[in-house]
C-alpha cells in the first residue's frame, strides 16, 4: 500500500504529516458511550461486528490517516488462560495473579485462531471496507507481565520487580511465554491484513535503564524482530531514559510521550528511525490557542523531516471534546511536511 502513513513510517517523503491518535476510539465519543451502555468492553472486543464498528468510529468522525484495531492489550492474555476483567476507570484486573513458577502452569502459548478467533475475523472484515491502513497491536512482555503479576494496575510495580529480581528463571519463562504468544498474535494480525503493528510497553518506564536492557529488552526484541514486512512501532510512556534501548529492540518507528521534546529525542535516536508523537493528551483540554501552539510546536520540532507520524504522547483522555480533536487534525494538515510549516 503506497500510503501516507506507511510512507512516513518508512521515512519516505510525504505531502503532509499523517496523523492518528492512540485510543482514538473510546469514552470521549458519544457513540462509543452509547454502545457501552449495552455491552461490556470485552463483549465489544469479542464481537467482530461491534469491534469493527468501533474501530471505524474515529475514522469517520475525524478522518485520521490510520485505523487501529479496537481491542485491549489484555484480550490475548485472557486467551492464554488468565481470568481477565476490565474495571471501569481502573483497567485490567486478573483474579489469580502470577507469583510463582506453579502459577505459570495456568497459561499456555497463544494460538490466535483457536484462542482469539474474533481478532483476525475483525481484521478481515475491516480491511474489506477500509480505504486506509489498519494498525494491529499487542502489549509488550513487561507491561503484560505487570498486570499478570500485580493482578491489576500498580503504582510501584513492586511485586513485578520482586519476581524479576528474585526468580530470574520464572521471569524468563513468563516473559518468553508472553513474547512467543505476542509474536504469533502479531503475525496472525498481519496475515489477516494489518498493514503496521504497534507494540505497547506502556509501563516499562518504571525500570532503570540497566534492568530494561538486561531483563526486558531481549523479549521485546524477539517480538519485533519476528514480525516482517510491515512497519513496527514501539511505544512506551515515561521512558525518556530508555529511548535508545526502545529503538534497539528493533523498531522502525519509536513512539514518544510528551515529556521529551521531539527534536531532542530524534537527535538521540538518530536518522535511522521514524518517530511518532508527541502532543500531551491533556493539551486537548486547554484553550484553543494553547492547543494550537502545542501542536505547531510538535510540527516545528519535526521540522518537515521524512519519518514523522503525528500522534499524542499517550491515549486520548475520556474528558476530551471530539471537536477539539477534529480541529487538531486540521492544524496538523495545515502545518509540517510539504505545507511550508
Ligand atoms: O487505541 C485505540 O483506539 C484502540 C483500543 C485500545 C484499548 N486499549 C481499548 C480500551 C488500545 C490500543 C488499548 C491498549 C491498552 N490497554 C494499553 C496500552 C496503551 C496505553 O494506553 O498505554 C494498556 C496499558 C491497556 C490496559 C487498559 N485497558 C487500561 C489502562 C484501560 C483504561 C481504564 C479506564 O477505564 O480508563 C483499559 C480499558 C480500555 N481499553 C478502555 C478502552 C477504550 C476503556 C473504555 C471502557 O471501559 O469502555
Amino acid at each position: 500500500m503506497d500510503d501516507l502513513f506507511l510512507r512516513a513510517c518508512r521515512r519516505e517523503p510525504v505531502d503532509r504529516t499523517p496523523v492518528w491518535f492512540m485510543r482514538q476510539a473510546g469514552r470521549y465519543q458519544p457513540e462509543y458511550r452509547a454502545l457501552r451502555e449495552r455491552y461490556g468492553i470485552l463483549d465489544i472486543c469479542r464481537s467482530p461486528e461491534l469491534a469493527a464498528r468501533v474501530t471505524l468510529l474515529p475514522v469517520e468522525a475525524l478522518d485520521v490517516d490510520a485505523a487501529i484495531l479496537f481491542s485491549d492489550i489484555m484480550v490475548p492474555v485472557a486467551g492464554m488462560g488468565a481470568s481477565l476483567r476490565i474495571e471501569e476507570g481502573r483497567g485490567p484486573a486478573i483474579d489469580r495473579p502470577v507469583r510463582s513458577a506453579s502459577d505459570l502452569a495456568r497459561l499456555h502459548v497463544l494460538e490466535p485462531e483457536a484462542d482469539v478467533p474474533f481478532v483476525t475475523e475483525t481484521i478481515r472484515e475491516l480491511v474489506k471496507v477500509l480505504d486506509r491502513p489498519l494498525i494491529g497491536f499487542a502489549g509488550a512482555p513487561f507491561t503484560l507481565a505487570s498486570y499478570l503479576v500485580e493482578g491489576g494496575p500498580s503504582r510501584d510495580y513492586a511485586a513485578t520487580k520482586a519476581l524479576m529480581w528474585s526468580e530470574p528463571k520464572t521471569w524468563d519463562r513468563l516473559l518468553s511465554l508472553l513474547a512467543e504468544s505476542m509474536l504469533t498474535y502479531l503475525r496472525a494480525q498481519v496475515d489477516a491484513g494489518a498493514s503496521a503493528v504497534q507494540l505497547f510497553d506502556s509501563w516499562v518506564g518504571t525500570l532503570s535503564a540497566r534492568d530494561y536492557r538486561d531483563r526486558v529488552l531481549p523479549y521485546s526484541r524477539r517480538i519485533l524482530e519476528g514480525v516482517a514486512g510491515v512497519p513496527r512501532i514501539h511505544f512506551a510512556v515515561g521512558a525518556s531514559h530508555l529511548l535508545e534501548s526502545i529503538r534497539d529492540a528493533d523498531a522502525d518507528v519509536v513512539g514518544l510521550d510528551w515529556r521529551v521534546p521531539l527534536d531532542e529525542a530524534w537527535a538521540r535516536l538518530g536518522p535511522g528511525v521514524a518517530v511518532q508523537g508527541n502532543l500531551d493528551p491533556a493539551a486537548l483540554l486547554a484553550p484553543w490557542d494553547v492547543l494550537r501552539d502545542a501542536a505547531e510546536d510538535v510540527q516545528a520540532r519535526a521540522g518537515g523531516r521524512p519519518g514523522h507520524v503525528f500522534n499524542l504522547g499517550h491515549g486520548v483522555l475520556p474528558a476530551t471534546d471530539p471537536d477539539a480533536l477534529r480541529r487538531l487534525v486540521d492544524v496538523v494538515r495545515g502545518t509540517g511536511t510539504g505545507a511550508g510549516g
